[in-house]
């Protein structure tokens, strides 16, 4: 069995508060307790496209990133050494380039490598594991819907983004007595739009998981009109079933615009519409996040000293565990619609469309 002399870190899909947090983690405990060299690759699975772009990452390198967003090593969400596209004779080509991504890694003299990433990096991971590649996979996304970990970093920073926004939001709805659409991320799962809406007091929170109409949603307005409310505020996630009669135009705007002119027409009220979009990926980690992401990356370190290649750090009941990255890809977290989170909200009268 070869020795482990130096690891390569990689960060693919699209950033999220804490990968900072552990690259510093993985990058100190690679160093500190097994005396490895570290490097790191820039954006994602390109970086070892072109393995001169790769450098070596030192204390002093991840010193102070701790509470920075984003990535130091940079990232793509397009980047796939197995479908990699190219420029050939003028004409877009498509090419399997793995062989050579491989034979790059070894190149750099790296023995292993840390993927952090979502659902897509760790299936591109894993293709790259059964090809031979010695890697382990830290999981990543904002919208913490990998079903194989409780939680992901990056979430917990987007709520207090989206919970700020609607404490704002909820200040000026009451003044103006309007309706307010506040359109949050979540492509597949609701858990942005229900945990911050819980958080922010929303009172529709429109996800994936539970089809509505525009009827529904307007009906729960007027029943706030009715108790005196005059204002309404609505979290919607931008990967909601919308109802057939808005699904046409679904590519020309964001859900938000379209379901926020429904319930004008709908309603009769004044509505406005705030799309939050990527100032949910930024910002400072909280530190939730922080602590989190920095288990996962010496948590990454030792699945490499144990040899625990094709594995993925996860958290669950609250511990720091390890599955087969083959079992974690392809299957998403949902909101269970009849769980108790959305029981809860339910409770305190918020209104799901349905
Ligand atoms: O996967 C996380 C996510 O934040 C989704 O909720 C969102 O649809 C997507 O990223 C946007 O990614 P980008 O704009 O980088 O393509």
């Amino acid at each position: 069995m070869s020795e482990i002399r130096c690891i390569g870190i990689a960060t693919g899909g699209g950033d999220a508060p804490g990968l900072n947090a552990v690259i510093r983690a993985a990058t100190k405990a690679a160093i500190l307790k097994y005396k490895w060299k570290v490097i790191g690759i820039p954006d994602g699975f390109d970086g070892l496209i072109w393995p001169e772009k790769s450098f070596e990452l030192t204390a002093k390198e991840v010193s102070g990133i701790l509470p920075r967003g984003g990535t130091i090593l940079g990232t793509t969400n397009r980047g796939n050494p197995f479908s990699f596209k190219t420029v050939e004779n003028g004409r877009e080509v498509t090419r399997d380039i793995s062989a050579q991504v491989i034979a790059n890694v070894e190149k750099l003299g790296i023995d292993a490598i840390i993927t952090i990433g979502g659902d897509g990096s760790q299936k591109i991971g894993h293709e790259l594991f059964q090809r031979g590649l010695k890697l382990v996979g830290v999981p990543k996304t904002i919208d913490n819907d990998l079903s194989a970990t409780e939680l992901t970093f990056g979430f917990d920073t987007a709520l207090h983004t989206v919970t700020d926004a609607i404490d704002k939001i909820h200040t000026t709805a009451a003044s103006h007595h309007r309706v307010m659409v506040v359109e949050v991320m979540g492509r597949d799962c609701g858990w942005i739009a229900l945990e911050a809406g819980i958080a922010g007091g929303a009172h529709v929170i429109l996800i994936p998981e539970i089809p509505f109409t525009i009827k529904r949603v307007c009906e729960h307005i007027a029943e706030r009109e009715s108790y005196g409310k005059h204002f309404t505020i609505v979290v919607v996630a931008e990967g909601v079933q919308l109802p057939p009669e808005l699904r046409e135009n679904r590519r020309m705007s964001a859900v938000g615009h379209l379901i926020g002119g429904a319930i004008a027409d709908g309603s009769g009220k004044e509505v406005r519409i705030s799309v939050l979009g990527h100032i949910q990926r930024g910002g400072t980690p909280s530190p939730l996040d922080r602590i989190l992401a920095t288990r996962f990356g010496v948590a990454a370190v030792e699945l490499i000293a144990q040899r625990s290649f094709g594995r993925m750090v996860c958290l669950r009941n609250e511990r720091i565990e390890s599955v087969d990255i083959a079992d974690a890809i392809g299957h998403l977290k949902r909101v269970d619609p009849n769980g108790e989170l959305v029981r809860t909200a339910r409770a305190v009268g918020t209104g799901f469309g349905d």
